[in-house]
């Protein structure tokens, strides 16, 4: 059986409830899951999964960046270590409102593109708290990471 992990930031609970929804659509599809907050893992937890997802929302207080503060640590972390043959994908909460929507998605998207892992999904942005039309996103994301597992681990 595939294994996943995803990790999650998320200040007001968009993003925890965001990571929820693909824990769960990754469980129905056969995938063991651990839904882990970012301050309570390491990325190189990674290692022992076949398919890793980051959740994160964007913050930005202008001089500093647009990652959460909290999975700053985590974000270093990722880009120094290797997930050859692991599948990532990432998602995360934003608000439109802002010019850099939900950059962070992109940013940790970048990070895991240099460990050397296979992306197995596109990454999906969600405006502030998922809706329906969301939950499908999220269940095509989850699908799309699957389906990619699958066939690196033919
Ligand atoms: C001070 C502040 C700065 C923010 N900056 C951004 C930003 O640059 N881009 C963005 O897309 N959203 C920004 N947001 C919106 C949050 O990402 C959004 O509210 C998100 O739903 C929070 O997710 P969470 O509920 O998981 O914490 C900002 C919110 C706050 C309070």
């Amino acid at each position: 059986m595939a294994t996943a992990k995803i990790v999650y930031a998320s200040m007001t609970g968009n993003t925890q409830e965001i990571a929820e929804i693909v824990q769960e659509a990754l469980e129905d599809r056969g995938v063991e899951t651990e839904l882990t907050e970012i301050t309570q893992a390491v990325a190189g937890d990674f290692q022992d999964a076949d398919i890793c997802v980051v959740a994160a929302y964007t913050y930005s207080d202008g001089a500093e960046g647009l990652l959460p503060e909290e999975g700053m640590d985590f974000y270093d972390e990722l880009q120094s270590i290797d997930l050859t043959g692991k599948v990532y994908g990432t998602t995360g909460s934003g608000d439109r409102f802002y010019k850099d929507f939900a950059t962070a998605v992109d940013m940790y998207a970048d990070a895991f593109a240099q460990t050397g892992a296979t992306k197995g999904a596109e990454n999906l942005k969600i405006d502030l708290a998922a809706e329906a039309e969301d939950i499908e996103h999220l269940e095509a994301f989850a699908q799309s990471l699957v389906d990619k597992q699958a066939e690196l681990s033919k």
